[in-house]
């Protein structure tokens, strides 16, 4: 937004070193040669068309790219990674800043991951018997403590950020968070501007204990913390997008962006029974293949959010970590469903140890360009026999991204017709 700090990394891959130019760059910005950090403030809103350019030993690549300013953040669904999946209510400030790293030492930021984000626990938890997070959930401002296990949120921010990177942050509308620690209830002001302070740039608001705050449940009850927290962080000076999580409660997607989400969960938790992610993934009561309409309401700004990506080492609830429950297919089949869709790309394994398979599928360009495509137009099933779907997300340049999925347990050939993708005569394919 005009005012706020910007930051951004220009994702490149390829042999390093390599020298960064941008052409046409904004007033008010300036880029790193070397890093290929942009920093610095836009204060005139506008579309400022600029091309990339990135040198090595073997030459130079370059890209238009649209930096857009203005009213609306998150105009492509969000790239990143969350610690819920993997670390839940063990999270620290280490594995936070162990994360960042290998955000960078895997090569995922040069494919545009950006987000590094704490989910819960990271606040005191009132009542605990263990000392790495009991103590006062409030300083005598009234002012929000981090645990034991964060000493300082703005040296961790300060961090994150120096890699290129983007931290988010996790709280409730209620007294308490999901997992029993401090939430905003009453304190919201506050809190955002501890978050600001800190130097946090997401903001991810969970619903938990705020069921015993909501008087009813219509949708006025609904939408109020939300609309409450969105008018508070709209007036801080940095950008902090917003990720509702309430679990597609009065269907979130209608209403959404309204209340100034910048995307929403839109069900419950899909890997909350280690053993049954892929059952929660395509075919419990909140399958994303379920034909919703809900394509008809995400875009630019807000995004429909299935919830993260399963993949790679995840908590198996009983304190370690297993490779996700996933078969291969599987895998394919989240990743591509998420990109087809216009969905979050929010990776929540263990980042620090990143097999090649799973690497692979977080940084297959051809994808992430079909996620992210800036029409920001989510993508819908067109037919579907039996176990046998084709899904089509139209891009900005004309084309069309084409899915064809097969839900069945035994091999099968499907078959995109023309006419179920809305084309006629002859076309290219990829
Ligand atoms: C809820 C959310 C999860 C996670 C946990 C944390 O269950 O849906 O994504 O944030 O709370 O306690």
């Amino acid at each position: 937004r005009p005012g706020s700090p910007f930051m951004f990394k220009i994702p490149s891959t390829g042999e390093r070193p390599m020298r960064y130019e941008v052409l046409d760059l904004p007033s008010g910005l300036v880029c790193n040669e070397n890093t290929g950090y942009i920093t610095g403030v836009i204060n005139e809103a506008g579309t400022y068309k600029t091309t990339f350019k990135v040198t090595n030993s073997s030459g130079t690549a370059e890209r238009e790219f649209r930096i857009v300013c203005g009213d609306q953040l998150a105009l492509t669904p969000h790239m990143g990674w969350n610690s819920w999946y993997v670390w839940e209510n063990h999270v620290t400030d280490s594995i936070m800043r162990a994360a960042a790293d290998a955000m960078v030492s895997s090569g995922m930021i040069d494919h545009g991951y950006m987000y590094v984000n704490i989910d819960d626990c990271w606040a005191v938890k009132p009542g605990a018997s263990d000392p790495a997070l009991a103590g006062e959930p409030r300083d005598a401002n009234g002012m929000v403590n981090s645990n034991n296990r964060f000493p300082d949120m703005r040296s961790l921010t300060d961090y994150i950020h120096s890699l290129g990177l983007k931290a988010g942050i996790y709280t409730s509308p209620g007294p308490l968070t999901c997992a029993g620690h401090t939430g905003a209830y009453q304190h919201e002001e506050q809190d955002i501007k501890r978050f600001a302070e800190w130097g946090f740039d997401f903001l991810k608001y969970d619903w938990c204990s705020y069921g015993n705050i909501a008087e009813t449940d219509s949708l006025s009850e609904l939408q109020k913390p939300y609309i409450l927290i969105s008018e508070i962080l709209k007036s801080q000076n940095r950008d902090i997008v917003l990720n509702l999580c309430q679990y597609g409660m009065g269907d979130v997607w209608k209403w959404g962006k309204s209340v100034g989400g910048n995307s929403w969960r839109t069900a419950g938790d899909l890997g909350l029974k280690f053993e049954e992610i892929g059952k929660a993934l395509f075919r419990d009561g909140f399958d994303v293949f379920t034909d919703n309409g809900l394509h008809n309401y995400g875009g630019p700004g807000a995004w429909n959010d299935p919830d993260y990506l399963l993949i790679g080492y995840l908590s198996n609830w009983k304190g370690s970590t297993s490779p996700t429950p996933l078969t291969p297919d599987e895998q394919y089949t989240q990743i591509s469903l998420w990109s087809l869709q216009s969905a979050p790309l929010i990776f929540s394994g263990d980042i620090t140890r990143l097999d090649d398979f799973t690497l692979s599928l977080l940084t297959n360009d051809e994808i992430i360009e079909v996620d992210q495509d800036p029409l920001g137009k989510p993508g819908f099933r067109v037919s579907k026999k039996d176990d046998l779907e084709v899904w089509k997300k139209n891009m900005e340049d004309g084309s069309i991204a084409a899915g064809l999925f097969n839900r069945g347990d035994t091999k099968a050939r499907v078959t995109a017709l023309w006419s179920d993708l809305g084309i006629s005569g002859k076309q290219n394919v990829r």
